[in-house]
């Protein structure tokens, strides 16, 4: 059912020092901060020639990675992405598999736009997943 991996999210105290990582040390093309008041993140976009890096720093007080962090004080992987043709679908046989989707169950548009699900870390490996209909 999945496809490809759409982007892999690191979550950081400081978006900033993080994207000077990805660009001064590793030599990755960066965007600037994009702040996302709607997703509790602001968003620095590494793009990778086969898929790409997303760097999170919390935004606001309801944050969805403030207790990540708290968890993981240096940072650290906090989801990754996998696209789906039809998010509906992907829900539903979620559900039916037994895994537990996070929220109220509705996809909802995520950071690029289109309609996002995640899938709690309990059911997967103890992976936050991403399902993003491409
Ligand atoms: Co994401």
């Amino acid at each position: 059912m999945i496809g490809r991996l759409n982007h892999v999210a690191v979550a950081t105290k400081d978006v900033r020092k993080a994207s000077a990582i990805y660009r001064d040390t590793l030599g990755a093309k960066v965007s600037e901060p994009v702040p996302l008041p709607e997703h509790g993140v602001t968003t620095v976009f590494v793009e990778l020639p086969n898929t790409k890096i997303e760097l999170l720093e919390p935004l606001g007080e309801n944050s969805p990675i403030v207790k990540f962090l708290e968890k993981n004080p240096n940072g650290g992987m906090h989801h990754v992405c996998y696209e789906v043709d039809d998010i509906h679908a992907a829900r539903d046989r979620m559900k039916a598999m037994g895994a537990t989707v996070t929220g109220s169950g509705e996809p909802r548009i995520g950071a690029h736009g289109k309609p996002v699900i995640f899938l709690h870390p309990k059911d997967f490996a103890g992976t936050l997943i991403e399902l993003e209909q491409a």
